[in-house]
Formats: structure tokens, sequence, C-alpha cells
């Protein structure tokens, strides 16, 4: 199917459908306020990757569904996970200067403004979810709704980053739920959205769910790995981070051969898991292996 284009052409394509899409969801700044939604829009319409709408768009073309539903609560996710990374990248937390090629929010504006463009942008992300323009079922809605809320909570994302920022030692079972939770959670939810839509069957929300779990840990693994090995100029991004700050993840730990031969058995793993698709899920196991194999 989806396969004779490029990985590398489709994710372009994705991320341009989102970036134009976020443009015109977000709000435009006007009024007194109008600092913050600059800051929101600086942040949200930079140049990201896009990874987690484009596999949204990507598992999507597995059901029959409404593509304009699947992108609204992909821009969804990607406001929570901008918000994220805005907070991310906070003095109080891991205290960066750079993000995706330019000064992070805090920089270009300024600290209070960076705690409330990430809040703003998490209540936006579920205003978009809330929106009947989203999906005229409120059933479908509202389980977008719990299961980003899930995703991003105490026990996702904001639970991972927690125990990011607390240390773990050298345990290795806990940096894996660590990074299920700070990264993982949200690479699920990419996967649940079509699902959710498509009111997938139990076995095939099964398959996928399992698919980016492994997909979830591995895209950290390299994040983590190009921290040591990566181009700062082409991540747009400082790296050499989390070793200075005695971060605890799988290269930390293990060393870059055994964090590599990690994500090849996640990977390898994950294709593994979409059999009940068939040739359908081509498409998606070579964007799995594209993205892994990234170098930005
Ligand atoms: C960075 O995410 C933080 C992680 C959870 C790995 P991305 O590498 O997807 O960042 P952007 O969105 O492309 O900037
Ligand atoms: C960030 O992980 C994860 C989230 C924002 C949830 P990192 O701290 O490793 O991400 P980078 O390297 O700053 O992008
Ligand atoms: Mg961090
Ligand atoms: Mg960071
Ligand atoms: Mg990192």
């Amino acid at each position: 199917m989806a396969s004779a284009r490029s990985v590398a052409g489709r994710l372009a394509e994705a991320a341009d459908l989102v970036t134009v899409a976020l443009d015109e969801l977000l709000p435009r700044a006007d009024g007194a306020e109008a600092r913050v939604v600059e800051a929101m829009r600086y942040a949200t319409l930079g140049p990201g990757k896009r990874i987690r709408p484009f596999f949204a768009l990507e598992a999507a073309r597995l059901f029959d569904v409404d593509e304009r539903a699947v992108l609204r609560a992909a821009c969804a996710l990607e406001c929570i996970h901008t918000y994220s990374l805005i907070h991310d990248d906070l003095p109080a937390m891991d205290d960066d200067e750079l993000r995706r090629g330019r000064p992070t929010v805090h920089i270009a504006y300024d600290q209070a403004t960076a705690i409330l463009a990430g809040d703003a942008l998490q209540a936006f992300a579920f205003e978009i979810l809330a929106d009947p323009d989203t999906h005229d079922d409120p059933d479908i809605r509202a389980e977008l709704i719990l299961r980003l809320a899930r995703a991003s909570g105490a026990l996702g994302m904001v639970g991972g980053q927690m125990i990011d920022l607390m240390g773990l030692g050298n345990d290795l079972g806990q940096v894996a739920r660590m990074q299920r939770m700070k990264t993982g959670a949200l690479v699920c939810y990419a996967f649940e959205i079509p699902a959710v839509i498509a009111d997938a069957r139990e076995a095939e929300r099964h398959a996928l769910l399992g698919f980016a779990q492994d997909l979830g840990l591995a895209y950290q693994i390299t994040d983590d790995l190009l921290d040591v090995e990566g181009d700062p100029g082409r991540l747009g991004k400082a790296v050499g981070k989390d070793r200075d700050r005695g971060k605890a993840n799988f290269v930390t730990l293990l060393g870059i051969e055994a964090a590599r031969e990690r994500v090849q058995v996640l990977a390898d793993q994950a294709k593994g898991r979409l059999e009940i698709f068939g040739a359908n899920a081509d498409s998606l196991k070579d964007s799995l292996d594209f993205v892994l194999e990234r170098t930005v």
C-alpha cells in the first residue's frame, strides 16, 4: 500500500499538514494577553518533527476513518507534547537554552511566560478534543479526552518526568518504567487516536498498543543515544546533557552498544506485533525503522 512513497516524503507531508492545522487552530495574538499566545505559537509552530501526529496518521490508514478527525486529535497531542518540552527546558527542570534550533521559550520570552504558555497549551489540547468540530459523536470525544488526560498526567508523562528529575540509581527496570511513562504514554496515545475513532476491535487495539509501547521506549533510547552521539546543529538542541546532569537512562547505565542493541530488539519485537494487519502494516513497519534510524 502506502509504502510506494518514501517514509521521508510521508513524514514531511504529515508535518506540513500538522503545522498548517495547528496554525489555524491556535488562537491569534491579540489584546493584553498577546504575549502568552505569541509564546504558544512560537513553540508549537517551530520545526518539530511531528513524529507523534505522523504515527497517528500512519496508523489511521489501517482503518476506514475520517482523516480530519485524526488530524485534529493529533494536533491536540502535539500541543501536549510541546507543552511538555517547554516545561522540560525550564531552569527548574533540564535548564536548556536551545530547542528545535531556536532559543527555548523561557529564553525567547521569560520563565513566567514559558510556564503560562505550557499551561495554556495543555488546556488548549483538551479544548480541541472537546470541540464537536473534532468529531460529532460525544462518546468518541469523551474517550479521546479521557485517554489523553491519562497519558499526560501523574501516571503518564508528568509522572515519568518526576521520576526522571528525582534520579533512579541504576535500576534498569525503573528506568524502563520511567521511559514508558515520560515518552511511551504520549506515543501510545498517537495510536489510540485512530483506534478510538475507528472503534477498532480489541485484538487490533492490543496489537497497536504493543507496537506503540516498544516504539515509545525505543524512541526515547534513540533520543538518549543522540544526546551522546548526535550533532547539536542537526538536532537543534544541546547534547551531552544527560551525562552532565547524572541522568539515569539506558545509555548512561548500559553504554552505547547495549543501548543500540536494545533499540534493535524493540524494533523487531514491535514489528512482530502487527501480524494481525498483514501487509497493510508494511508502511508502519518502514516508518518505525526510519524513525529509529534518525540523526535529527
Ligand atoms: C523530544 O521529542 C523529547 C522526547 C520525548 C524524546 P522529539 O524528538 O519528538 O521532539 P520534536 O517534537 O521533534 O522537537
Ligand atoms: C523529555 O525527555 C521527555 C518529555 C518532555 C516528556 P528529554 O529531557 O530527554 O528530552 P530532550 O532531550 O530535552 O528533548
Ligand atoms: Mg528531560
Ligand atoms: Mg530535556
Ligand atoms: Mg533527551
